[in-house]
């Protein structure tokens, strides 16, 4: 299946009457969703909406069904054998919150983190550490990708009780050694978190294999609605772990005076749940297992080496991470000398039509140590096809030309006077420090070699 094939199934990427369609490289920050989870959501609320495990008519009946099969689809994906290791959550950060603040921590114990994890996995750590006294372990990655195993073995040494990690980077694309750090932390006692969720969408991930005692996915990430997410474990592990909420469906029963716990997974999934959003998030897994993963990662591969070797030569044009685009597939994450981050961002969007993230993707801490103030970054998935890829190389290429080298630090009337209001007002919102970027009014046009009519070919 080419992304020519699966962009129909995607009602977002359509052309529309009075645009052609958009380039949507921010799937880094949340996917597109095709069809058949927009339809497994609407079937939910049409044909029965029910809440599962309260009532015994036929609605609730159904949806308790399919909740708990949804429940074992996800494990399989995730090659754990038992479905009770899987929690719904409503995304990664909860997932990670929940191992972060269930565990049994005693004053002195230590988490191992990386240099460059996303908020998600850094603020938990840092609220534990001022309010339980744990010390926080930062293992420095270098900026090529290299993982360097010694580093890990004397962290290792002081004294972890859990190394928590991104599987894959959010910053670059590139992806650590998830099997060789569960098993040089297993053989040091340290039980591993993974922060899965930008390398699930892409690669099939089998936590049997891997050994990973946590791993959490954001549904979101991976054509599923917004507000999905799952930790994965198993319920062994899951039973050390406190509740983040208890309250109705996490209790057998309850007295006045005390309650006893439902056993894992349902004591963490407190109140109603998000039925619509797990079965959308369910039919977004099936949909990619339909396609297969050497499809998914050969359309974010091909993108991401269109433009790697296309703006290879532009001395202007900085790419974060390792050279080779095979070692961080999904992303092209870059600056551009002079320009602020915001203002490519906005230009390619204004002038191209092309959707990319800009800021410090939540990893202050990361550009703060190198005092930069972020960068833009294009993420490719399963629909991304040629065209994009085009798009995007012609976007960077014209705001190349129009802000000439000498000229991109520099204030100039014509910065003042250049891009429309809405455009001044997003830049604020986004914070933006201003640029030269401001002065190269974008074109307005369709991106290159699509149809305006159609969702593109080829
Ligand atoms: C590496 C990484 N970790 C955690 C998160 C947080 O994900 P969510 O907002 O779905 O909880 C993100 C989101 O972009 C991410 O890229």
């Amino acid at each position: 299946m080419t992304p020519s094939a699966v962009r129909d199934d995607f009602p977002a990427l359509r052309a529309r009457p009075d645009h052609p369609a958009p380039v949507y490289l921010d799937s880094a920050c949340m996917s597109l969703v095709p069809r058949s989870v927009l339809d497994a959501m609407e079937e939910y609320y049409a044909d029965f909406p029910g809440c599962a495990g309260r009532s015994l008519h036929r609605f609730a009946e159904e949806v308790g069904r399919r909740f708990e099969d949804a429940r074992a689809t996800f494990a399989r994906f995730l090659g754990r054998g038992d479905p009770a290791g899987i929690v719904f959550l409503r995304n990664s950060t909860e997932a990670i919150n929940l191992v972060g603040q269930g565990l049994p921590w005693k004053r002195g114990d230590r988490v191992l983190i990386s240099d460059r994890e996303h908020n998600s996995n850094l603020i938990v750590w840092q609220r534990l550490a001022a309010e339980r006294g744990i010390g926080i372990e930062v293992l420095a990655l270098s900026d090529s990708g290299e993982f360097e195993p010694d580093e890990l073995e004397e962290k290792l040494a002081r004294g972890v009780r859990l190394v928590s990690l991104f599987h894959t980077s959010n910053l670059d694309g590139s992806s650590l050694p998830v099997r060789e750090i569960v098993e040089r932390a297993h053989d040091r006692d340290a039980q591993v978190l993974i922060d899965g969720c930008q390398a699930a969408p892409h690669e099939p991930v089998d936590l049997g294999r891997l050994g990973v005692d946590f791993y959490a996915i954001s549904g979101h990430k991976m054509l599923g609605p917004t507000g999905t997410g799952v930790l994965a474990s198993t319920p062994d592990a899951l039973r050390e772990l406190r509740p983040l909420s208890v309250g109705g469906e996490t209790v057998e029963w309850s007295t006045l005076a005390t309650h006893e716990l439902r056993p894992p997974p349902h004591r963490f999934e407190a109140g109603l749940q998000n039925y619509a959003g797990v079965l959308g998030a369910r039919a977004g897994i099936d949909y990619l297992t339909r396609v297969g993963f050497d499809e998914v990662g050969a359309a974010a591969r091909r993108a991401n080496e269109l433009i790697s070797s296309e703006l290879e030569d532009e001395t202007r044009v900085h790419v974060l991470g390792p050279r080779d685009p095979a070692r961080r597939p999904s992303i092209f994450a870059f600056t551009i000398d002079g320009l602020d981050p915001h203002d490519v961002a906005l230009f390619l969007d204004e002038g191209f039509r092309v959707m990319v993230r800009s800021g410090m993707h939540c990893v202050h801490s990361f550009y703060a140590r190198r005092g930069l103030t972020g960068n833009a970054r294009a993420s490719f998935y399963l629909y991304t096809d040629r065209h994009d890829a085009e798009a995007f190389v012609q976007g960077v290429r014209e705001l190349l030309g129009r802000v000439p080298a000498q000229r991109a630090n520099g204030t100039s009337a014509a910065r003042r006077e250049s891009g429309s209001r809405g455009a001044a007002g997003r830049r604020r919102a986004a914070g933006s420090t201003g640029a030269a970027a401001r002065s190269a009014r974008p074109p307005r046009r369709a991106a290159p070699g699509r149809a305006a009519s159609g969702a593109g070919s080829g």
